[in-house]
């Protein structure tokens, strides 16, 4: 250890900040030890159960739900926000066609604040309506680079349907049936937030710089594009396609045990048990496996998650489906192409991200931990013609 620079206490590394508060937050409650969730103190099983993604967006905004009158206003905007800058619009067109997806989804999100008058605006009220300008905007975004790289026309917005319907009736150019709009609708709620993962934490790095919200969004995009965040779904999806059918699963888990394979999906830092968010997942999955013409997929699915359950290896470590497991079966049966799932993830997380750039600025600190030096002793500078 460098001895002239080194503190008279050497400080304790946490690597990862794992385990370590670094602030306080009134927007998401996550109850690792009993597999419970609560927005702003709603339960989310109620708040799927009974409510939509406007009224879940409204509470982690504004604090609490909507009244009638609130629900109306809050619709309308969003709304409003579907449709995108023509300029904009045609900006999606010069990237090039293999461009991947979520890298698309960064780059169009950081222009869109160009369009926006409010973007530089750090007061509570231009946040807010940036959150909705944003979680419009992703929404009509995503719809529109799935058109253009399968060569598809653009579909318009359109104003009879809630958020979660339109972007299906956008992605897909039809009407999706009302089990679709359901699970797309519970989808977009159950991710929504989640205490401080590394997408919110960057988002809140930003904002603490008095950066501004499409700044931190932009900035939480990159953080979700990694395989260790926002990677999982698709990762999930494709394990289950590697197994191809129901019979192969038990040959295939003796296997993956043997090579001490990680089962995706399976397994969360904070969640010591069933994450709530897949056993309702796993139910709106089911309803759609039963409309598909692909139903092996819920059934892998099932038995891999029976055969996990059951075997002392993970009983021992408390290793449970998390929401990625059958979060990525509803987002096949709804017809989402695997590289588009990282971005369906910040589909619903934006809302999160927003809700946490506005309480990073109503009580600011610039987030600045340290580092604890490990490096060269001080050296001489040593002239170029002098070194070896
Ligand atoms: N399959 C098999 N074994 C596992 C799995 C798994 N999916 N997950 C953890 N383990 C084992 C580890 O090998 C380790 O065993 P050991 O004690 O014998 O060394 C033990 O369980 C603890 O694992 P850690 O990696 O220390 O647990 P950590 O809390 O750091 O990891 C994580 C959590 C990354 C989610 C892990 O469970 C994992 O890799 N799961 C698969 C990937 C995945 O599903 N990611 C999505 C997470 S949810 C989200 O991001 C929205």
């Amino acid at each position: 250890m460098n001895k002239q620079v080194q503190q008279k206490e050497t400080p304790k590394v946490v690597k990862g900040l794992e385990g370590i508060y670094v602030a306080t937050t009134e927007i998401s409650l996550v109850d690792g030890e009993n597999g419970r969730l609560y927005y702003r103190g709603y339960d989310i099983r109620e708040l799927e159960a009974n409510g939509t993604y406007e009224e879940t967006a409204h509470l982690l905004w504004y604090g609490k739900l909507p009244n009638k009158k609130e629900y109306d206003t809050i619709c309308k905007r969003l709304i409003n926000y579907r449709f995108l800058p023509d300029n904009l619009l045609q900006m999606l067109h010069l990237l090039p066609q293999g461009t991947v997806p979520i890298t698309a989804m960064r780059t169009f999100i950081s222009a869109l604040a160009a369009w926006d008058p409010w973007a530089e605006d750090n007061s509570r009220d231009a946040e807010l309506e940036n959150a909705m300008r944003l979680t419009s905007g992703i929404a009509s975004l995503l719809a529109k680079i799935h058109r253009i790289r399968t060569r598809q026309p653009m579909v318009e917005p359109r104003l009879d349907l809630n958020h979660a319907t339109n972007f299906l009736y956008m992605f897909h150019g039809k009407d999706p049936s009302p089990e679709a709009a359901k699970a797309m609708d519970s989808f977009l709620i159950l991710y929504a937030d989640h205490g401080f993962n590394a997408s919110t934490f960057t988002a809140r790095v930003t904002a603490s710089t008095l950066s501004d919200m499409y700044s931190a969004i932009t900035a939480a995009l990159g953080a979700l594009k990694g395989p260790l965040h926002g990677g999982a779904m698709e990762a999930a999806m494709r394990q289950f396609q590697e197994i191809g059918s129901p019979e192969n699963v038990e040959p295939w888990f003796r296997k993956a045990m043997e090579e001490k394979r990680r089962i995706m999906g399976i397994g969360h830092r904070v969640y010591k048990t069933f994450d709530p968010r897949a056993r309702i997942l796993k139910e709106r999955a089911r309803a759609l496996a039963e409309q598909s013409s692909e139903p092996q997929w819920f059934e892998i699915a099932e038995k891999l998650e029976q055969l996990a359950l059951s075997h002392p290896y993970f009983q021992e470590r408390r290793l449970y489906p998390n929401v990625d497991y059958y979060g990525a079966l509803v987002v096949y049966y709804l017809g989402i192409p695997p590289e588009f799932y990282t971005i369906m993830f910040a589909l619903s997380r934006v809302a999160g991200w927003a809700a946490h750039v506005i309480e990073q600025h109503a009580d600011n600190r610039l987030i600045r931990p340290r580092a604890l030096y490990v490096g060269p002793e001080p050296r001489p500078y040593v002239p170029l013609e002098e070194r070896s």
